[in-house]
């Protein structure tokens, strides 16, 4: 809350639709990152930012897409399932300051096909662990046709042996949080 009356944006959980929060449940539940947590993850990145594709698997709101906005990075994409959240997502870009480079797609991240450019993907345990896979599959299928810098923040990361499980990502940071997986 606090972080939406600084910033006169909706990015909270508490104003979700009860139908909406129903849907959630059957996937994964909207909550927004901490702004503090969000900021400490991303100084992780030994990375040029300016470099890099940001890309939130389950943006909701868009609340990271705000803060990542405050970064250099190339570009910034929020893919979320849910057209409710999403039609949010495009009003609080809108009303903010310095977000032309971020695009949202609405579909569902499962099926996404990854650009082919340097990435930083966020995942806030956004997928059930079946769709974690399909995404996984379709990341490593892409960095393999074509070769590129990859890392995951994984916030609060529940299923991160899924992305574990080929041995082409290792974890370069980790706490009891979140951890940070580079690819290799
Ligand atoms: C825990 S919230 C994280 C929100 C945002 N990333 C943040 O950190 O503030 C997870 C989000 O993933 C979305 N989601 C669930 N299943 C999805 C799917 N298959 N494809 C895209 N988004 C999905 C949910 O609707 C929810 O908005």
């Amino acid at each position: 809350m606090e972080y939406d009356w600084e910033h006169r944006v909706d990015t909270t959980a508490a104003t979700v639709s009860a139908r909406d929060r129903f849907i959630g449940l059957l996937n994964s539940p909207y909550q927004a990152t901490d702004p503090e947590l969000f900021k400490e993850m991303m100084a992780e990145l030994p990375v040029r930012f300016e470099e890099f594709t940001f890309i939130d698997v389950g943006s909701g709101k868009g609340r990271t897409l705000l803060i990542a906005a405050d970064y250099s990075f190339r570009r910034i994409v929020g893919i979320e399932l849910l057209p409710a959240l999403h039609r949010v997502a495009q009003q609080n870009i809108a009303s903010y300051p310095r977000t032309g480079q971020i695009e949202l797609i609405c579909t569902d991240a499962s099926f996404f096909q990854f650009p082919a450019e340097p990435l930083v993907i966020y995942l806030f345990n956004p997928l059930p662990r079946l769709s974690l896979v399909k995404m996984v599959t379709n990341l490593e299928r892409s960095l393999l046709s074509s070769p590129r810098a990859a890392w995951i923040v994984y916030h609060n990361p529940l299923e991160q042996d899924v992305i574990l499980q080929s041995g082409r990502f290792r974890k370069a940071a980790a706490t009891n949080s979140y951890s940070v997986l580079v690819w290799k």
